[in-house]
């Protein structure tokens, strides 16, 4: 990935937030990834009066890219309003590996825009793959 990607993927990550539908947390989550044709797509938390019905920035964003047609992605970058870099659920972690390879990269930034960069791999070791 260029370095001009990387700053694109994270102030795409950084803006998705400002779309979050958030009436019940108030906890904006933001998220874009980059395909390896080098499209960008950006996604948010949307919430539900029921809760369980969340679906969190990263889910949203691979969702649209793969609705749209997209299923071989280079990079993600997720944004919290949080003190330190945020860090994806467990549910959305297990969509990452369907969708990413394991050494794909996965930027984690916080409100300061400080970042981490992890791995899909790392932050779902030992992952549930297929059947086969
Ligand atoms: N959330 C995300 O969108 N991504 C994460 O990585 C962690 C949590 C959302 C879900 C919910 O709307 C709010 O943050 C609080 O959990």
């Amino acid at each position: 990935m260029t370095v001009t990607n990387k700053d694109k993927v994270i102030e795409a990550a950084r803006l998705a937030a400002e779309n979050a539908y958030v009436p019940y947390s108030k906890f904006r989550v933001g998220a874009a990834l980059i395909t390896k044709n080098g499209e960008i797509f950006q996604g948010c938390n949307i919430e539900n009066a029921s809760f369980g019905l969340t679906n969190c920035a990263e889910r949203t964003a691979i969702f649209k890219a793969v609705s749209e047609g997209y299923c071989d992605f280079e990079c993600l970058a997720v944004y919290g309003d949080t003190k330190e870099p945020i860090s994806p659920c467990g549910a959305c972690r297990q969509v990452m590996v369907e969708f990413f390879e394991s050494d794909s990269k996965v930027i984690l930034i916080a409100k300061d825009k400080s970042t981490v960069e992890m791995t899909v791999g790392e932050l779902l070791p030992y992952s549930f793959t297929d059947l086969q």
